[in-house]
């Protein structure tokens, strides 16, 4: 399946002709001088050379080995797959392809594996890129030129494409067309180009930020939540299986239970325990040499890891558990405030252990026992 990234790009050639514009492009942003020795198609169909480089995925690393590759060997969001089950059946028996889809959670959930089922599904391409990559509007004429007809383009943290991006995304999505503006000043003329129907798969792990245009020109919205111990355990079992590595159930169970809710995190987690079942020659992994080997690389029972920890025990040490604000929290720990907010606070919430409340972060009680200390309402009963 052919993926493109732009981040791999080779360096953008320069701009083959000055004096073409997409329609939502600042004309500021080019210094022109207009060029006499092109015809306006000439002026269109160098606008339009796609410019980003294919990648063949394939399945030779053990990442790729291990993703699943169609919806049925999708394991866990019940939900998301029912509704997506019908979208396809649907979407397969109109010969048309999927309607635009965002997807939005915690990251390692598996936006992108489902993307990849989804075009795998419909017998399409899909092509994967990301938002901090389509710098300037070339790349995603690039990219969606470059689109055959029902192909799924998936871009990551959607919620991070600037304003002439997803100016040109508006009728790309809505109509499947471009609007250039070819020349400027009183002789600038809109053009519009078709494109070939394609589905845009967007993902975010914050749904919050998406402008209403954008996130309204979805047609199915779908959260991933975090999965249960049982569907984890399910994962690590499929995935051990495909690595060739010896593991029982209550082994998977171990693992699972320390994964934080997330396959990504399960799958790591798997291969170090693998790493060592292989080093110690403690083959099949179970319980105890999974508990053994998630100990020494300081993944705790509930998978708490050495920065979790530190921001729970920072809070308690430092503000009595809260409330403390997100800022404030990053510089005490040194942590990106982003990175607590989006990779670290909703594991924490969602086991109990922190609230976002108005006042600021709060460490609960859970928390403050599962790291030895004892709540402040323990405290003040133990005193009475
Ligand atoms: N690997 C990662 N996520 C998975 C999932 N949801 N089902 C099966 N294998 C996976």
């Amino acid at each position: 399946m052919a993926i493109i990234s732009s981040k791999k790009q080779s360096p953008q050639p320069e701009r083959p002709d000055k004096n073409i514009f997409l329609a939502s492009e600042s004309k500021s942003s080019y210094k022109t001088k207009k060029s006499k020795s092109k015809t306006e198609t000439d002026e269109i169909e160098a606008l339009l050379e796609a410019e980003a480089t294919a990648e063949d995925k394939n399945n030779s690393n053990n990442e790729e080995k291990i993703r699943p590759q169609k919806l049925a060997e999708y394991i866990g969001q019940k939900d998301l797959k029912e509704v997506l089950n019908i979208a396809i059946s649907a979407a397969k028996s109109r010969k048309e392809p999927l309607d635009h889809l965002l997807l939005y959670g915690p990251p390692g959930l598996g936006k992108t594996t489902m993307s990849l089922i989804l075009a795998a599904e419909m017998e399409v391409n899909c092509k994967i890129t990301t938002a901090p990559a389509i710098e300037k509007p070339r790349d995603i004429v690039g990219l969606l030129v470059g689109l055959q007809k029902g192909d799924v383009l998936f871009i990551d943290e959607i919620h991070r494409l600037s304003k002439m991006t997803e100016e040109i995304l508006y009728p790309a999505m809505e109509d499947f067309r471009l609007d250039i503006t070819v020349g400027q000043g009183k002789t600038a003329k809109t053009r519009s180009i078709p494109l070939k129907p394609f589905t845009l798969v967007g993902a975010t792990t914050r749904v919050g930020s998406l402008t209403s245009p954008l996130r309204d020109r979805f047609g199915i919205i779908q959260r991933l939540r975090f999965y249960e111990v049982d569907e984890l355990s399910l994962i690590i079992l499929r995935a051990a299986k495909l690595l060739n590595t010896a593991i029982t159930e209550d082994g998977a169970e171990e693992v699972a239970r320390r994964s934080r809710g997330t396959p990504r995190i399960a799958n790591r987690l798997l291969r170090r325990v693998r790493d060592y079942s292989e080093v110690k020659k403690l083959t099949p992994v179970n319980a105890e040499v999974a508990s053994e080997a998630l100990e020494l690389f300081n993944v705790d029972p509930l998978g708490l890891d050495w920065t979790d920890r530190n921001l729970l025990r920072t809070m308690i040490e430092n503000y009595n558990g809260g409330p403390a604000g997100l800022e404030t929290m990053a510089a005490a720990t040194g942590e990106d405030a982003q990175t607590i907010e989006e990779v670290y606070e909703p594991y924490l919430m969602q086991i109990g252990f922190m609230q976002r409340t108005p006042r600021g972060r709060v460490v609960t009680s859970a928390a403050w026992r599962h790291l030895g200390f004892t709540p402040p309402d323990e405290q003040l009963s133990l005193k009475l």
